[in-house]
């Protein structure tokens, strides 16, 4: 075995968070981002209102949940980056990982550049620098959008240039350990979103109207409980908003202590993602019913998602609000500082893949692969067509890339390898709340087949009606073409060599008194380990 020196690290050598408290800041950070503030109010308003947290919460308690433990205890059992978690299982399951590590890739890669503009109207917030149209605004002189080619290569250079210091800052935190990086960062920026995100609802919610847009928000439409799309957007949500299927709460988990209540660090996790969503909803719809009453229409006129709800309807609502600037701060200040903490876990996704796989230091890594993944970053969203282009890869990644890596998981490890017990085992070795039969039939069962027909229903929809009304070519380029190349890391990734031998440490041991499937047990239970995240 490779000696510390050479930064090869075994198994039991990985690092660590200090404190579980530390691992809970990186992990809501992750779970709390882009689809709690401007994803979730507008999902829930479409489907049902009030009537949306029905199939919401079954969602949570029904998968999200589930595969949150299921996610933890992979990576804590095998304490592994997703490839390498997986390769620890089985060689044949490695290539899953690979999958998810091409899914956060492109995901990471657009995502910097919601976060740049983020930072960007943070700025402009003081003096409304959006001016008096901020549709026009937007669409024009910020982002110089031309959605008519496939490719443009005329660059926008203040997005351009702030794209690359974000991409600074992340790379930055993520090549320090993970407690000076991504403990310490989640750990400050946490705590300073909540209470800017606090002082925001509050605020809306003493604006005129607000009472409008929280009945607007909150009125049940029993009626669409009966849709079926409305529990696939459900479902939809959960997944994203969680970051679970995404390979991210495997990595981070990896970096858990032997001794870690797996059930309680996930139900804390999902709890506090939830409260914040839901606290989201009431801010945001508290502000359209401000919007709807100034402009002398009903919310539902007002109402608009993602990019047009952040970058659009906001600015105007601030443009007539009084003290509108410190409001614009407060929202885009959010909008940047979720957007970090839910960013660097994507990217540690890559890095930590690459690492492991490589048997290179997190520094390296994180310069290797962060240096490539900012310069396609860069390339493709900071020049004019980049609003398509992320458009339309989001739509890709997430309704394909996060459903098929995430079937393919559950499926693999339950049934292909056949491990079931064994994570139930190793999560009721280290919990206070022990899993039985309900969380395998939920996580290997149910789940799996949800998000197959969810994968079906999606496909064939995309197949029918081209996307967003774009070009085919944009979305054979962007979208098909993508979902190509995340297959084509899932092949490649397996067929490269693992330097060192850190993927077969550890393959013998019975870890956690729990024996791993098809091996004889062997050396010390790490349970015997004083250090712990209780
Ligand atoms: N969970 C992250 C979000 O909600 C990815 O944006």
């Amino acid at each position: 075995m490779a000696s510390m020196s050479n930064e090869v690290r075994t198994r039991s050598e990985r690092d660590t968070f200090n404190t579980r408290l530390v691992f809970l800041m990186a992990a809501i950070g992750s779970a709390v981002g882009l689809g709690n503030i401007w994803r979730f109010p507008y999902v829930a308003y479409e489907n049902g209102g009030g009537a949306f947290l029905v199939p919401y919460i079954v969602a949570l308690l029904t998968a999200g949940i589930p595969i949150l433990w299921f996610d933890l205890a992979l990576g804590h059992r095998f304490r592994g980056s997703t490839p390498l978690a997986f390769r620890r299982m089985s060689p044949k399951a490695e290539w899953t990982g690979w999958f998810k590590v091409g899914v956060n890739f492109f995901i990471a890669i657009y995502y910097a550049a919601i976060v740049a503009w983020a930072a960007i109207y943070t700025v402009k917030s003081f003096n409304q620098g959006w001016g008096d149209k901020p549709d026009e605004y937007f669409m024009g002189d910020f982002l110089q959008a031309d959605t008519s080619v496939n490719y443009s290569a005329q660059f926008v250079w203040p997005i351009l240039l702030v794209m690359v210091l974000v991409w600074i800052i992340c790379i930055v935190a993520l090549a320090t350990d993970i407690n000076n990086g991504i403990g310490k960062l989640t750990s400050i920026f946490l705590p300073v979103l909540a209470v800017m995100f606090i002082v925001l609802v509050v605020r809306a919610l003493f604006l005129d109207g607000a009472v409008d847009g929280l009945n607007a928000f909150f009125t049940p439409n029993w009626s669409v409980l009966t849709d079926p799309s409305v529990w696939i957007a459900a479902y939809g949500q959960i997944f994203f908003s969680l970051s679970i299927g995404f390979g991210i709460m495997i990595t981070y988990a990896s970096y858990l202590k032997p001794r870690t209540n797996i059930t309680n660090t996930g139900l804390v996790t999902a709890f506090a993602n939830s409260s914040f969503e839901v606290l989201a909803g009431i801010g945001v719809f508290a502000t359209l019913g401000y919007m709807a009453a100034q402009q002398g229409v009903g919310v539902d006129e007002v109402v608009s998602s993602g990019i047009g709800l952040a970058f659009i309807a906001f600015p105007t609502i601030i443009n007539s609000m009084p003290l509108g600037g410190l409001f614009g701060f407060l929202f885009f200040g959010s909008l940047f500082l979720a957007g970090v903490t839910s960013m660097i876990s994507i990217m540690e996704v890559v890095f930590a893949g690459v690492a492991d796989k490589f048997s290179i230091p997190r520094k390296k890594a994180a310069l290797y692969a962060g240096t490539v993944m900012a310069i396609v970053s860069c390339l493709l969203f900071s020049t004019q067509s980049g609003l398509v282009t992320l458009d339309v890869m989001d739509k890709f990644t997430n309704n394909l890339g996060i459903v098929f890596g995430c079937v393919c998981a559950l499926i693999m490890v339950g049934w292909v390898l056949g491990r079931r017990t064994e994570i139930a085992q190793h999560i009721n070795a280290v919990s206070a709340l022990r899993v039985g039969l309900v969380w395998e039939f939920l996580t290997f069962v149910a789940t799996p087949l949800l998000l197959v027909y969810f994968l079906v229903t999606e496909i064939m929809s995309l197949i029918k009606e081209p996307y967003g009304d774009y070009m085919q070519s944009q979305i054979g380029l962007y979208g098909w073409a993508v979902m190509a190349i995340i297959f084509a890391i899932a092949i490649v990734g397996p067929l490269l060599t693992f330097r060192g031998s850190q993927h077969l440490d550890g393959l013998e041991t019975s870890d956690y008194g729990v024996p791993a499937k098809g091996r004889p047990k062997g050396t010390p239970n790490p349970l015997a380990n004083p250090t712990a995240h209780n």
